[in-house]
This record gives structure tokens, C-alpha cells and sequence, in this order.
């Protein structure tokens, strides 16, 4: 069945005013399972009028954007000598039972990326289909997904603070966070998130978004917001945007942390500080970090991440190893010397972007926020007791230097975010508990974010509930 026909049908069932409808499928080839769970869901909601009640007192759309492994990835295989063939859609990213699976070593494969260094262009590993998976219906995001379980926090403020429901005025919006915007912008995915908006401002009786976009995602929709062929569909589509945590001057070391010893979980920085590297030195990767490695090897989306010469400097040291240190100009280098030639190669241009980026400045009637925390500490300088090898995982590094940040993006980066919006518009929150993740989670960082929605006039569902945020603000350490 072709694309063209999954269009219509959303047509129709979005005419219906049906709860049930599904994003434009990414792909041709998931087009029919799609058009398939679509019609299912137009035969059973489609006596229900439940969005003309809808409309009645609608409050502004809000889209939430995640970061880099934020949105479910689904997909199917071929299959190959070493993995099974998965010929059903099933969760690659993010499902735990691929760590007792014994199919452990064929997850990272499944998400890694090949990289064609004639065209400068990513595709999914061989035999392999991935696309971002939409749940039930657009923004509905699967019930037992970690991205649903990830920001349950701020789902359940959403809902309970400010009146949100999922699906029909909040929405989750999902990308393919390996490719970087490059690979976005190559395949489509752009336009994936665009026309996703779309949907979902229109599900919504029309209201404009206030688009929040956390860490990576914060990037991705500032380069959408600043697209000139855009323009016309932001001032139509969205009126406010949040960038929580935005890294829009790189991560410090953080993420070398990630490429090199497979470490992901430094991404979740509340978990990982808690360890001092001298313990988790001693740690030698695991088959989990080494699948993780496989995966996280080469995803361009790096380049946006790893710190420019005009944030941390050019000769800051960011990795140490006994034979050869690395700093901040040399990061290409690094990129060569751990066998990432795809990443090397598009690293001046993520820098040149991001650069530019920032160099444009606020986009003309967008209202922008900054949102992030302060005074957790985040890795400048990794020390590894071995020399980098090619394409193999790495220890963990045996000490490392911090700096005021979020946990996982350096202050000076995070400041950053003051060249897209006006100085009223920054909310700082310094404590030890608001990190890179709980700032959409912790009571103090939801305030803040609270503070911003009133301001956008989605504001407090009752006195009590603004009472009740505050109150848990001061409470909370
Ligand atoms: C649609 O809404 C109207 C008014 O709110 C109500 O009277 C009617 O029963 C609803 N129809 C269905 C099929 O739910
Ligand atoms: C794939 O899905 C079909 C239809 O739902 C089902 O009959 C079949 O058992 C599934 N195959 C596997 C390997 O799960
Ligand atoms: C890279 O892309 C070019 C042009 O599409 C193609 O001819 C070539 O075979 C590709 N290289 C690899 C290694 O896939
Ligand atoms: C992966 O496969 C899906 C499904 O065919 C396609 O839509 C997507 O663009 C591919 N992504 C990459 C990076 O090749
Ligand atoms: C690096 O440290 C690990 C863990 O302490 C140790 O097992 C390994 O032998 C060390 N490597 C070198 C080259 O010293
Ligand atoms: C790398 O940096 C460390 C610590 O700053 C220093 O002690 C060491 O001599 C340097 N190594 C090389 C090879 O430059």
C-alpha cells in the first residue's frame, strides 16, 4: 500500500474526529502495518466526537522533543550468519530484555549505522529497518515505552498541574536521534517532525505549540526554527519553544565517555555521580557497554556534542592517555585515531552549525525560554590508563576532571543559551539534585518549567495546584 493511501486515511479519520490516528508512516515499508492499525482504530473510535468537546476551552499544544536516545525506535531485520532474522516490527530502542537476550551483540548492530564516505550519508546497518515509532497514534507514544516512563514525572505535572492529557493536547514527538540533523535533513526527517507538529496542533483544534525540547532536541528544532523555507509553517504552527538543557555549545568530555567506553549511562548523570571514576575505573566493559559501544560507534549526532574551540578553548586537554593526549582542537584526531571516519569527517560541519546557529541569533515572533541546572558536576577531562584503540571499547577512564554544569552539559555551554533568548526569558536552577534528566522531573525544575507555561498561557489548572508547586519546590532539596 502506498504512502499516499495511509494519508488519506489519516484524512478521514482525523475529518471523524477519531482518538485513534496514526502518524504518516516514515516509511513505505511499515506503510501497510500502519494503514492496517489505523483503520482498526477508525472502525472502533469513529462514533466518538470526544475533540469537538475538545475545543470547548483548548489550551496551547504542547510537543515534547527528546534528546539523543529519547524516542522508541522500532523496525525489522533480515537476519545475517551471526543475528536471527526479525521479521515482525519489534522495539529495538529502548527495550530491556535485550540485555538477557541472547541476541545481546546483534542489539548494537541493529542500531549502528553504515557510513558511505562518497555520498557523506548514513544508512541503517545492512539488512536492517529502523524508523521512530508513533504508539497507538500521532504523539501518543507507546504505553510501555521508556520515553513515556522517562519523563513520567513531568507527564504526571503536566497532567495533574497544569490539565495536560497525552494525545490530545501534549504530544510526543519521535526522530531517528542516531543520523544528527545531517542524516535528518538527508532523510526526510525533518519533514518527519514538522508534519508531526502539524498533526498534532491540528488535533488540538488549531492551537499553536509551545514546543519543549530537551538536551539534543534542543538543537534539532532551534536548526528547524531558523530554516528559511520554514518560516512560514513556524509562525502558522508554533508560537513559544523551551530548550531544556540545551548543549548548544557541546557536552564538555561527557560524551566522549560514551563513545569510547560505551558508557551510556552517563547520560543519566543522577545515577552515574554517584560512583567516583576511581570505582568505576576498576569496571572492565561489560557485555552490555560492549553492545552499546558497537552501537553508539560513528552516530554522526556526536559531532553536535563534542565542545568547540570557542567554548572550551582549543588546547583544553579533553582526553588523556598514556601516550597521547587529545585537546579540544584535536577531537578530529580522536575521532580518527578510535576508527569513526563518518564522524570525523562531519565534525567541522556540526561545528560550522552550530556555530551559525548561534550567530543568527532569536528567530524573529518565536518567544524562546532557556531552562537548565547548575552545580552538579560534569566531565572536562577523561583519564585513560590505555591508548585509544580502533574500533574497540575502551575502560573506563580511571579519573576525571569536572566542571559546573548539569551533569552532562558544561555551564559555559548551557549558557549558550542566552544568544537565542532575551535574558528574562533564562531559568537557572542550581542544585545538586537537578541534574541534565531531573530538571523535567525534580519538583524545583518543574516549577521553573511551570513558571514558563504560565507565562505562555498554559497556565495552573486551579490556585491549589500552583500552591502545591510551589510548596514542593521549597520543600524538596
Ligand atoms: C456528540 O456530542 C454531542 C454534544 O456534545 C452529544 O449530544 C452526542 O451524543 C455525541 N455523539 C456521540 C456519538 O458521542
Ligand atoms: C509475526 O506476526 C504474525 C502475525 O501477527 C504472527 O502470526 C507470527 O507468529 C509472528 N512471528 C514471530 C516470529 O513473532
Ligand atoms: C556509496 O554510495 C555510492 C553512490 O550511491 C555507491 O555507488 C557506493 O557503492 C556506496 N558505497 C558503499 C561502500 O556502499
Ligand atoms: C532506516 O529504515 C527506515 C525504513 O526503511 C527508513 O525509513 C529510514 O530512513 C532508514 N534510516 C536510515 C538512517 O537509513
Ligand atoms: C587499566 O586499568 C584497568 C583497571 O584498573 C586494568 O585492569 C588494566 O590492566 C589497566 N591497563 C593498563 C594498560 O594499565
Ligand atoms: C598528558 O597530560 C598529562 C596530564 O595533564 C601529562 O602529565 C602528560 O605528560 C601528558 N602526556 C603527553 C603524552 O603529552
Amino acid at each position: 500500500m502506498a504512502r499516499g493511501t495511509s494519508i488519506v486515511i489519516m484524512c478521514v479519520v482525523l475529518i471523524c474526529g477519531v482518538v485513534g490516528t496514526r502518524a504518516v508512516a516514515d516509511t513505505t515499508a511499515a506503510a501497510d502495518v500502519r494503514a492496517a492499525r489505523g483503520l482498526r482504530s477508525f472502525s472502533l473510535f469513529s462514533s466518538s466526537n470526544s475533540s469537538k468537546k475538545a475545543c470547548v476551552k483548548p489550551k496551547p499544544t504542547l510537543i515534547l522533543i527528546s534528546g539523543l536516545g529519547g524516542s522508541q525506535m522500532v523496525g525489522t531485520f533480515e537476519g545475517n550468519a551471526e543475528c536471527k532474522a526479525m521479521l515482525n516490527t519489534t522495539v529495538v530502542w529502548y527495550a530491556d530484555r535485550w540485555y538477557w537476550d541472547k541476541q545481546l551483540p546483534c542489539w548494537g548492530y541493529l542500531l549502528s549505522l553504515n557510513y558511505n564516505a562518497t555520498t557523506k550519508s548514513w544508512s541503517n546497518s545492512t539488512g536492517t529497518k529502523l524508523w521512530p515509532d508513533d504508539g497507538k497514534f500521532l504523539g501518543d507514544v507507546p504505553d510501555g515505552s521508556k520515553q513515556r516512563l522517562f519523563y513520567w514525572f513531568l507527564n504526571k505535572h503536566l497532567a495533574s498541574t497544569h490539565g495536560y492529557t497525552i494525545g490530545k493536547d501534549l504530544f510526543l514527538i519521535p526522530y531517528d536521534w542516531r543520523t544528527g540533523i545531517q542524516g535528518l535533513e538527508q532523510r526526510g526527517g525533518i519533514e518527519g517532525i514538522t508534519r508531526r507538529i502539524s498533526e498534532a496542533v491540528k488535533r488540538n483544534c488549531g492551537q499553536k505549540a509551545i514546543v519543549i525540547a530537551h538536551s539534543y532536541g534542543a538543537n534539532v528544532m532551534a536548526t528547524i526554527f531558523q530554516k528559511p523555507e520554514l518560516q512560514k509553517w513556524r509562525q502558522d504552527t508554533v508560537k513559544a519553544t523551551i530548550y531544556v538543557g540545551a548543549p548548544f555549545g557541546g557536552c564538555a568530555a561527557t560524551t566522549w565517555l560514551n563513545q569510547l567506553s560505551g558508557d551510556f549511562f552517563k547520560l543519566l548523570p543522577v545515577l552515574t555521580n554517584l560512583m567516583p571514576a576511581s570505582l568505576t575505573g576498576k569496571f572492565h566493559p561489560t557485555v552490555v557497554g560492549t553492545s552499546v559501544y558497537r552501537m553508539a560507534f560513528g552516530l554522526p549526532t556526536w559531532g553536535w556534542m563534542l565542545p568547540r574551540p570557542s567554548v572550551l578553548g582549543k588546547d583544553h586537554v579533553v582526553v588523556v592517555t598514556p601516550t597521547k593526549n587529545y585537546t579540544v582542537e584535536q577531537q578530529k584526531q580522536l575521532l580518527l585515531d578510535m576508527g569513526d571516519e563518518g564522524g570525523a569527517s562531519l565534525l567541522d560541519d556540526s561545528w560550522a552549525r552550530s556555530e551559525a546557529l548561534l550567530k543568527r541569533g532569536p528567530v524573529a515572533g518565536l518567544e524562546t525560554f532557556c531552562l537548565y541546572g547548575t552545580g552538579v558536576p560534569t566531565s572536562t577531562t577523561l583519564v585513560f590508563n590505555e591508548s585509544i584503540p580502533k574500533r574497540a571499547v575502551i575502560n573506563r577512564p580511571f579519573s576525571v576532571k569536572n566542571v559546573d554544569g548539569d551533569g552532562v552539559v558544561d555551564l559555559t555551554s548551557l549558557r549558550l543559551c542566552s544568544k537565542l533568548a532575551p535574558k528574562a526569558n533564562i531559568a537557572e536552577v542550581s542544585s545538586t539534585y537537578v541534574d541534565h534528566a531531573t530538571i523535567l522531573a525534580h519538583p524545583m525544575g518543574l516549577e521553573r518549567l511551570s513558571e514558563i507555561l504560565v507565562k505562555l498561557g498554559a497556565g495552573y489548572s486551579s490556585t491549589w495546584n500552583k500552591l502545591l508547586t510551589h510548596a514542593a519546590a521549597w520543600a524538596t532539596p
